[in-house]
């Protein structure tokens, strides 16, 4: 009977050291992990930013922790991210295959697609498409002030009202980035926006929240009928919409006359019908969601936490105003290249993004070949968490990093100046390949209302929370915003 105790004793112990997760020699330390659990009972699933930080005072810039059973490396600080990310940017420039957000998007499109021809091919693709439909030429400028007139027209209705800018901001970006794929913008009361828009909103917190945590680090749990199924619902939503949108422009295009970015994608795959193409229509449809979800949550989030903290820093404000007013005196609108006489407004819409810190997380990369990082060894395959908060508020980079200051941008002859820790869009070949149509929409809607209204907190709004709600984008919590109308400029 002893025996038979004792033996199972050894098994149970047995069993418990072969689950426990082991870091491979010369890997970055972390905490120790529990075994089946890992670290999970280090970070908050709700939130885990406090915790990384946390993690970081501990075990430096380059540290470890086991999701489940999977061991990641998360990336803190400038340096260590410019190693791995800029100076061996083909080591880190891989996605994880195996996470929940890679089963919602069925491993499609570019965002999450691994480094490799498809992802090279269809990144390039985005990227001279982009330009070709006017980035930085007059034609996406004209899309984005046209977009701003709905959005004037909303306010317009609102003045000395309060409103709730959320929803605004969200349909007008979608709008935007929609133009460029689709060729066509929506009514904000429209159902197409309001269910695409509601999708991504909802899944951009689905994604990094914890039953997606909890997805990745216990697999046996990934078929049961759990909340995180509410992610596959909403792009099996959004990828409908989609497909008609497709199947509506292969029955009206004319093949070389491209109107839009999905004739342009049909083109190519005219071009390309031998085998072995990674152009095809299931990829186009993932793709213009991709794109489509990237460049709507990210721009409006910005947006939102600007206009937060220019009602609640109103000093802030009036000198964007002033600035505004002086260098269009007599324009109708303005133009993108007039940030290069607005060093100012320059600073402080750095600053918003610098404080917004939109992605917190980045979107997660994976080695592509046994590689170090900061003296460390680091396995091919492994996943990589850059933590872009830890650049965009570090000590030492930044005069103010925990305030809201543009002098964070500016020198002391008042040019806008911008500092290397500034990476709201990454950096390396992974970089936002939305970096240029952000700006641009950032600059020109910041300014035009601005020109034109005066935003105030509403007096009986409290104390404004400036905590945002985690997801793979940081949202700022619900606002109100009054509305007014400025004397004629
Ligand atoms: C303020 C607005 C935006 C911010 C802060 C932002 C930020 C980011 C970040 C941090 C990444 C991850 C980069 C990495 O993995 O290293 C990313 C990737 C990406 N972004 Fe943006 N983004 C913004 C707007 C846009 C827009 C408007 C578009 C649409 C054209 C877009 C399209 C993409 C795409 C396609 C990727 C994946 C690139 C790849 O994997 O190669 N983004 N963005």
């Amino acid at each position: 009977m002893f025996a038979s105790i004792l033996l199972l004793g050894l098994c149970v112990v047995f069993i418990i050291v072969q689950l426990k997760s082991r870091r491979p020699k010369n890997f970055p330390p972390g905490p120790a992990p529990l075994p089946i659990l890992g670290n999970i009972l280090h970070l908050s699933l709700e939130n885990p930013l406090k915790d990384f930080e946390r993690l970081r005072k501990s075990y430096g810039n380059v540290y470890s922790v086991f999701l489940g059973p999977k061991a990641a490396v998360v990336i803190n600080g400038l340096k260590a991210m410019k190693e791995a990310i800029v100076t061996k940017g083909s080591d880190f420039a891989g996605r994880p295959q195996d996470l929940f957000i890679n089963e919602t998007t069925r491993r499609k499109g570019v965002i999450l697609a691994d480094y490799g021809t498809s992802w090279k091919e269809h990144r390039r693709f985005a990227l001279m498409t982009l330009k070709n439909f006017g980035l930085g030429k007059n034609s996406m400028e004209e899309r984005i002030h046209g977009e701003i007139q709905y959005i004037i027209d909303a306010l317009e209705k609102s003045i000395g009202q309060t409103i709730s800018p959320q929803l605004m901001f969200h349909n007008a970006a979608s709008n935007i980035i929609c133009q460029v794929l689709f060729g066509k913008r929506y009514e904000y009361e429209d159902e197409f926006i309001k269910v695409i828009v509601q999708c991504f909103t909802e899944n951009a917190k689905i994604a990094n929240g914890p039953w997606a945590m909890l997805y990745d680090s216990f697999p046996i749990i990934r078929s049961l009928p759990l909340p995180f199924n509410k992610a596959f619902k909403n792009v099996e939503t959004c990828q409908k919409l989609a497909i008609n949108l497709v199947n509506e422009h292969k029955n009206t295009r004319v093949p070389g006359e491209p109107r839009d970015f999905v004739d342009c994608y049909l083109d190519r795959m005219d071009k390309e019908k031998e085998d072995g193409s990674t152009f095809s229509e299931a990829q186009l449809t993932m793709y213009a969601l991709d794109l489509h979800f990237a460049g709507t949550d990210t721009t409006s989030n910005t947006i939102l936490t600007g206009f937060l903290y220019l009602m609640t820093y109103p000093h802030i404000q009036e000198r964007c105003q002033q600035e505004i007013d002086e260098v269009l005196e007599g324009k109708a609108q303005a133009s993108f290249d007039d940030r290069l006489n607005m060093p100012y407004m320059q600073a402080v819409i750095h600053e918003v993004q610098r404080i917004a810190n939109t992605v917190p997380l980045s979107v997660f990369h994976c080695t592509t070949k046994d590689t170090e990082l900061m003296g460390y060894s680091i396995p091919r395959g492994t996943l990589i968490i850059p933590n872009l908060t830890s650049v965009l508020n570090e000590e030492g980079q930044w005069k103010a990093p925990n305030e809201f200051n543009p002098e964070n941008f500016l020198n002391d002859q008042g040019a806008f100046v911008k500092p290397e820790a500034f990476m709201p869009f990454s950096a390396g070949p992974r970089m936002c390949l939305g970096e240029g149509l952000a700006r641009m929409e950032l600059f020109l809607i910041l300014v035009t209302l601005l020109r034109k209204f005066k935003f105030i907190w509403p007096e009986d709004a409290g104390e404004p929370d400036y905590n945002p709600v985690y997801g793979v984008t940081l949202t700022p919590k619900p606002y109100h915003m009054k509305i007014q109308l400025r004397a004629a400029q």
